[in-house]
């Protein structure tokens, strides 16, 4: 099991040896243009998890091409880029300019992005023409099937799958106004977590794709967990704003957690998750 980071929750120029932790680090989503994003406060604390609202600030495509990816590349960690737009030829045009890192991430769930199953296997059969870099499709658990939508993308030739984004949510002030300028955010943290291992235990079922695992996870039995329900790899988002340490200590704990749980290999650990009476809960 690989550990990367959820794109947008780690600046790794800013942050270096965070990023060395990592197996591969994934970039913030680039869009075509540049990208001020919404205005402050765009983070908001809640008792459930956190809400952000950034709005896909970025410096855009050239910029990221031309000054931000040879920065990366000195980290010495395997890149891949998550890549946004507002129509299947942004995204593709973004693909087409990428080469020599690891894999692309396209995110699927920006906004003015219609996360329907044939809309978001559009974007994926553009990006699929345009680049032989391995393609991940990157989920929101909106969808009411998710399934469906991993078909479709699987079917327009992704390569795996990221599971999941995050979910709209409000948070309110004393005086009843939203927290987030914007009014809505992203809510993410650990009550994501049993939305997310949901989303990657059927999607894992109905494509088999490998799976970048992500929503709340917090220690290496949470890691354990996402293995157990279908996820190669796991990404961690909001744990590296309170624990800059947890990709090295994640790691050990998924090592200690999987001897508690008897699991010697991921393998063993969704053959557990697949015993008859948990497969039954799982998919219920
Ligand atoms: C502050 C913040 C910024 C994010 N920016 C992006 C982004 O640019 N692209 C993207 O695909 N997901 C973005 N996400 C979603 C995360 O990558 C991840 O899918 C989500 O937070 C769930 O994981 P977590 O609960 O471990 O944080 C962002 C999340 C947060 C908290």
């Amino acid at each position: 099991m690989r550990i990367l980071n959820a794109s947008g929750c780690l600046d790794a120029l800013a942050a270096r040896e965070v990023a060395r932790q990592l197996d591969a680090f994934v970039t913030k989503t680039v869009t075509p243009e540049p990208r001020a994003g919404s205005d402050p406060p765009r983070i908001a604390e809640t008792a459930h998890g956190m809400l952000n609202a950034i709005g896909l600030a970025n410096p855009g495509r050239d910029r990221f091409l031309a000054e931000h990816l040879p920065r990366l590349r000195e980290l010495g960690v395997p890149l891949w880029v998550s890549v946004g737009g507002f129509s299947a030829r942004d995204y593709a045009e973004t693909c087409a300019r990428l080469d020599d890192i690891e894999a692309i991430e396209l995110n699927l769930s920006c906004p003015n992005v219609d996360e329907a199953a044939d809309s978001a296997a559009e974007i994926v059969a553009a990006c699929r023409v345009a680049t032989d870099l391995p393609l991940y499709a990157k989920l929101s658990a909106a969808h009411p099937d998710v399934a469906e939508v991993a078909r479709a993308v699987a079917a327009a030739g992704a390569d795996g799958l990221s599971l999941v984004n995050t979910l709209r949510g409000v948070a309110l002030d004393r005086q009843l106004r939203p927290v987030l300028a914007r009014g809505s955010g992203g809510l993410s943290g650990p009550s994501l977590k049993p939305i997310a291992l949901h989303a990657v235990s059927v999607c894992h079922e109905s494509t088999g794709l490998p799976i970048v695992g992500m929503g709340g996870i917090q220690t290496g039995r949470d890691a354990l967990e996402f293995a157990a329900c279908g996820a190669r790899d796991v990404a961690l988002g909001t744990v590296l704003f309170a624990d800059p340490g947890a990709p090295t200590r994640v790691r050990a704990e998924f090592v200690a957690a999987c001897a508690d749980a008897g699991v010697v290999s991921a393998e063993d650990g969704k053959a557990l998750a697949k015993s008859p009476e948990t497969e039954r809960k799982v998919h219920a």
